[in-house]
């Protein structure tokens, strides 16, 4: 069934919404994006990608778009016209197309920045059987670019480490740099050591993940111990569990890193505990 999409003021049939071959995200990669997940038809946590998607577009200039104030209304009518209960709404905002290439940015008072929403039907997304296995991760060097915390469209590398993980017989990978793990090519990263809940701490080399705040908030409030602090591979492997966070996955048990088993080689209860809790919890507060 073909969905409805949303392009720049119009909701359309997915064949008929159409991009310039100029716009600057084809060309440059010049372009932010959100993916909020929807469970029982609500979205989940959207004032806080909202949030990240007005800060990713000041660090790099790019204007809001005019429809910024309706987001909420467009990520909702998505929904319903294309009749989500679980799934995702993708969202990307992109600095234009001025109708040439060029490097340098386009004057944002004659090139508007491109708006498109989509729908991604995910059932069972959240009662995903994948939690109850864990996945395996791989490592790799982290060589992206130095502004990690600005979400922009730039996905090549974390692509080229999805690919490296499938051929290394795992599901993803988890990236290092300067001798300790930044995050997954999609996804926040964690250990749980003697109880301790340890994870990176916010910087510009990692993505801020709104599934990572909820989480962390989750956990202090049902008095688990964290800690923002850097952690090696061998660190990971030594570990009693981990475990990743984000929109589309939730809170999804690692259960082997470079072929080597994390604690019983088993979703740990500290994973399994946090992935009940924030469910429960975002699913509350969803709109
Ligand atoms: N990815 N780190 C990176 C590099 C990410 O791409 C993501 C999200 C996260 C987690 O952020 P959040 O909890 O806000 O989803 C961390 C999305 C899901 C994606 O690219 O599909």
């Amino acid at each position: 069934m073909s969905r409805t999409v949303y392009l720049n003021g119009e909701y359309l049939p997915e064949t008929e919404a159409k991009v310039s071959i100029f716009d600057r995200a084809f060309l440059m990669a010049d372009g932010v994006y959100e993916v909020t997940s929807v469970l029982g038809g609500k979205l989940i946590d959207f004032a806080g990608h909202a949030r990240r998607l007005e800060r990713s577009l000041a660090e790099l200039d790019i204007k809001k778009p005019a429809a910024f104030g309706d987001l909420l209304e467009i990520h909702r009518k998505l929904v319903d016209l294309n009749d989500i209960s679980e799934g995702l709404i993708y969202l990307q905002v992109t600095r234009g197309a001025p109708g040439d290439r060029d490097f340098a940015f386009p004057d944002p008072e004659t090139t508007e920045p491109t708006l498109v929403l989509f729908t991604q039907n995910k059932p069972g997304l959240s009662d995903n059987p994948v939690a109850k296995k864990g996945i395996k991760v791989i490592s790799i060097d982290d060589i992206r670019w130095g502004r990690r915390d600005i979400k922009t469209v730039q996905l090549l590398y974390p692509s080229m480490g999805k690919m490296m993980a499938r051929k290394a017989g795992a599901d993803d990978a988890w990236m290092v740099e300067d001798g300790f793990v930044t995050e997954g090519t999609s996804n926040n990263a964690y250990i749980v050591k003697d109880g301790k809940i340890i994870t990176r701490n916010l910087g510009t080399d990692i993505l801020h993940g709104i599934t990572r705040a909820a989480v962390l908030a989750c956990a202090r409030e049902a008095q688990m111990a964290v800690e923002e602090r850097p952690f090696s591979i061998d660190e990971a492997r030594e570990a009693d569990e981990a475990f990743l966070t984000s929109a589309s996955a939730f809170v999804m048990p690692v259960v082997e890193i470079d072929g080597a088993s994390v604690g019983t080689g088993t979703p740990g209860p500290v994973a399994a505990r946090l992935r009940e809790i924030y469910l429960a919890e975002s699913l509350k507060a969803a709109l």
